[in-house]
C-alpha cells in the first residue's frame, strides 16, 4: 500500500526553488517507511481563496514563503495548524518572535555573546490619537549621546525587526548618531555595539541540517555567498552550527538563516530571525543543490515518520541549562546541542536517510548536470536581471554549478 502525501507550497514571486523541489521529489519517487509501508509525494502551489474555518485542507505539510507579509494565507496557516495538525515550515505562531529583538533576548538569556544592544523609543510621533497624551505623560527624556558613549563607538543602528538592510547604518561619531536617529522616523531602532570581525558566517538551517557559508555582506547579491570549504576552524564551525540549531530548536524554526560575526575564536550572533529565508538559485548558486536536498529530506522525513508539529515552546528546558550554576559557556553549548538534537530527532533523521541518500545524491546530480536544470537556470536569470546583464549572469551561474557538478561527481566516486 502506498500512502500519498501532498505538500503545499505557499509562494510569492519565486519560481526557481519550487520547480527544483518538485522536480527532485518526482525523480526520487516513492520512499519506504516503517513496517514495509511505501510513501509517495506530490506538491501543489497553494492558491489564495475564501475558506471556511471548518474546511479540511488537502495538505499534510506546507512550506511557507509568503505569510510573513500576506495575512490572509497567514490566517489560513494558523487554522490548518491548530485545527488540522498540518505540519508547517514555519509556524506563524512563532512569527511573533521573528523579529531580531526576540531572538536577541532569547540568546542573551541563554548566555550567548550577542553584542551590547539598546532599544530606543521611536523618533517621530506615532500615528495614533492617544500618542501625544501618552508620550507627554510617560515618555522619559533620555540622553542619546550617553547611551552611545556607554555602548562605545562604532555602533550599528538598525530596526528591531529589520530585514534587507532597511534602515541599517554604521555610526562612528555623535553627529552621525543624531543624523541616523533623526532619519529613523517611525522605525523602532536598536543601537548595537559594532563587532570588528574577521569573517561573517551565514548559516542556512533546514530541519536537522545546517550549512555554514562564508558571507560577504558588502558584495552584490549574486556574490554574497562565497564558495569556501574551510574558512572556519573546526571548533568555531561547530559553535556556529550549534548556536543556529539551538535558536531554531528554541523557537521551533525549521527553515531559517542565521548570521554570525567571528572575531578570532569568538562567535557573536547578530541576526538569527530570518524564518522565511532566501533560497534563491541566484543567491545560493553552488549551495542550491544542498538546500534543495535538505528541504526534500526534511519534508519526506517529517511526513513518513509522522512527525508532529509542536505549538508550545517549552522554554524552561533551555532556561534550566542557562541557569545551571557552574556550567561554563562551552558546557552549556554542549547541552544545548543535545537539546537541539532531541528536538530535530537528528539520529533518527540520519538513520532514516542513510539507505536512501545514494539514490537522492544520484537523482540530484543527474538533474543538475542535465538540460532541464540549465533551462531553469536561464529562465531564472532572465526573470531576475535586466536584459543587458543576462548573458553575463548566465555564464557566471553556469560556472558555479559546473564547479558543484565536478566536486559532487568526485565526492560520489570516493564515497559511493
Ligand atoms: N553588531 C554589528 N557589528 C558589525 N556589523 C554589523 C552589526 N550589526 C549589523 N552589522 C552589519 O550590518 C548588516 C545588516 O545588519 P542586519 O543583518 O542586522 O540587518 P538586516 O536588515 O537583517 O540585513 P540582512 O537582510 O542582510 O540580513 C550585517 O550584515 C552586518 O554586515
Ligand atoms: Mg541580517
Amino acid at each position: 500500500m502506498t500512502t500519498r502525501h501532498l505538500i503545499g507550497l505557499l509562494l510569492g514571486t519565486e519560481d526557481d526553488w519550487p520547480t527544483a523541489f518538485t522536480e527532485i521529489l518526482g525523480r526520487l519517487g516513492p520512499v519506504p517507511g516503517p513496517g514495509g509501508s511505501q510513501h509517495a509525494f506530490d506538491t501543489e502551489r497553494i492558491t489564495i481563496e475564501p475558506f471556511s474555518l471548518r474546511d479540511r485542507p488537502r495538505y499534510q505539510l506546507v512550506i511557507d514563503r509568503l505569510a510573513y507579509w500576506y495575512y490572509h494565507p497567514r490566517e489560513w496557516l494558523k487554522k490548518v495548524s491548530l485545527m488540522d495538525g498540518v505540519y508547517l515550515l514555519n509556524s506563524p505562531f512563532t512569527f511573533q518572535s521573528m523579529e531580531k529583538h526576540a531572538a536577541y533576548c532569547a540568546m542573551m538569556r541563554l548566555g550567548l555573546k550577542v553584542p551590547e544592544t539598546v532599544l530606543v523609543p521611536y523618533k517621530n510621533p506615532l500615528d495614533n490619537s492617544r500618542y501625544a497624551y501618552t508620550a507627554a505623560r510617560y515618555n522619559k527624556s533620555f540622553d542619546l549621546d550617553a547611551i552611545a558613549e556607554k555602548i562605545g563607538y562604532p555602533i550599528f543602528m538598525k530596526p528591531y525587526d529589520g530585514g534587507a538592510w532597511r534602515g541599517v547604518s554604521r555610526i562612528n561619531t555623535p553627529a552621525e548618531l543624531h543624523a541616523a536617529y533623526d532619519a529613523s522616523g517611525e522605525m523602532l531602532m536598536h543601537l548595537q555595539k559594532a563587532i570588528d570581525y574577521d569573517v561573517f558566517a551565514r548559516s542556512l538551517s533546514i530541519g536537522a541540517e545546517t550549512m555554514v557559508m562564508r558571507f560577504q555582506p558588502d558584495q552584490p547579491m549574486h556574490s554574497r555567498y562565497a564558495v569556501d570549504h574551510s574558512f572556519l576552524s573546526p571548533q568555531v564551525g561547530t559553535e556556529v552550527v550549534t548556536i543556529g540549531r539551538l535558536v531554531n530548536a528554541f523557537f521551533r524554526w525549521e527553515f531559517n538563516s542565521c548570521e554570525t560575526l567571528v572575531s578570532g575564536d569568538q562567535v557573536y550572533p547578530i541576526d538569527y530571525a530570518n524564518a522565511c529565508p532566501d533560497v534563491a538559485l541566484t543567491s545560493l548558486h553552488y549551495y542550491f543543490p544542498w538546500a534543495m536536498k535538505a528541504l526534500v529530506k526534511w519534508c519526506v522525513f517529517a511526513l513518513v515518520t509522522g512527525r508532529r508539529a509542536r505549538l508550545d515552546l517549552e522554554t524552561d528546558r533551555f532556561f534550566t541549562v542557562a541557569d545551571e550554576p557552574g556550567l561554563s559557556y562551552d558546557d552549556k553549548l554542549a547541552v544545548y546541542g543535545d537539546l537541539a538534537d532531541a528536538y530535530f530527532d537528528t539520529a533518527r533523521y540520519y538513520d532514516f536517510w542513510s539507505g536512501l541518500q545514494p539514490r537522492l545524491d544520484e537523482v540530484v546530480l543527474d538533474w543538475i548536470a542535465g538540460p532541464d536544470f540549465d533551462q531553469l537556470l536561464v529562465r531564472t536569470v532572465r526573470s531576475v536581471y535586466p536584459e543587458h546583464e543576462q548573458d553575463q549572469f548566465i555564464a557566471h551561474l553556469r560556472g558555479l554549478m559546473e564547479l558543484w557538478v565536478r566536486e559532487e561527481t568526485a565526492r560520489l566516486c570516493t564515497n559511493p
